[in-house]
């Protein structure tokens, strides 16, 4: 079954109010794409003023990280509730930043993915390989590996979508061969099957992301498996984050 693409943007730690120009344009470009599910991960100080914009649109807003707990003595971190409060419909979770500066393990991702479902938000779980474990031929073990050890009770295709982003391509230029990605997308996907049986598996989104970039995107989204794009530095400026929305 052919699955609707999701072209969803990562802004990470850029953005201030004077970017709400560019998501009224995303916005305002996403009527057209009635093809796609469109979504974009403002930091956490723009979400509420980027849902009240974009309320009525064809553009979800999402967090790009949540605590697995509800509330607590946990400075400066962001609930589930919280982002669902401010107007976010999904939170990406278990980003390679995250899981690198912040050395956060599987497991922790997986409890926030939880954490992220029991708020009803849909979850979009980054896995990856590094430079060194491509290198040393583990890409396949690596991120199997990592799906197994952060999916969380109660995946399905309307709650979670995983995104495959080699380290090594994020924010470099450098991407993976096509091949390559339909490769890993290949073992993703039998892997779901494996651990959620094939109706299931099947309904999952498996987004690539690593520079992503108008012109690579065609290509990369028309291969088997990639049911969409997870895209960081592109997804800043509206016209090349539209024009990666159109070539789906
Ligand atoms: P990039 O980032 O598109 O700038 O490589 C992708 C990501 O980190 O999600």
């Amino acid at each position: 079954m052919a699955l609707t693409h999701l072209i969803a943007g990562n802004w990470k730690m850029n953005g201030v109010g004077a970017s709400l120009d560019e998501a009224r344009a995303i916005a305002e470009g996403a009527a057209a794409l009635t093809r796609i599910d469109m979504l974009i991960c403002p930091p956490a100080t723009l979400i509420a003023r980027m849902a009240a914009l974009c309320a009525g649109t064809r553009l979800a807003i999402g967090g790009q990280d949540c605590h697995a707990a509800q509330s607590g003595a946990f400075t400066g971190d962001i609930s589930a509730a919280m982002l669902v409060d401010a107007g976010a419909s999904h939170v990406i979770v278990g980003h390679s930043e995250r899981r690198t500066l912040h050395a956060e393990t599987s497991a922790q991702v997986r409890a926030k993915a939880e954490a992220a479902l029991g708020q009803g938000l849909v979850a979009i779980i980054c896995i990856g390989e590094t430079l060194a474990e491509r290198e040393a031929g583990e890409t396949l073990a690596v991120v199997t590996g990592q799906l197994r050890a952060s999916l969380p009770a109660g995946a399905g295709g309307s709650t979670v979508v995983i995104a495959y982003e080699p380290v090594w391509a994020i924010g470099t230029g450098k991407t993976p061969t096509s091949a390559d990605v339909a490769e890993v997308h290949a073992a993703l996907r039998a892997e779901l099957v494996s651990l959620l049986g094939a109706g299931n598996a099947g309904l999952i989104r498996l987004l690539y992301g690593g520079s992503v970039k108008p012109s690579n995107a065609a290509e990369m989204m028309a291969l088997p498996n990639v049911n969409g794009a997870l895209v960081g530095g592109a997804s800043l400026k509206a016209a090349d984050f539209l024009a990666i929305a159109a070539a789906v």
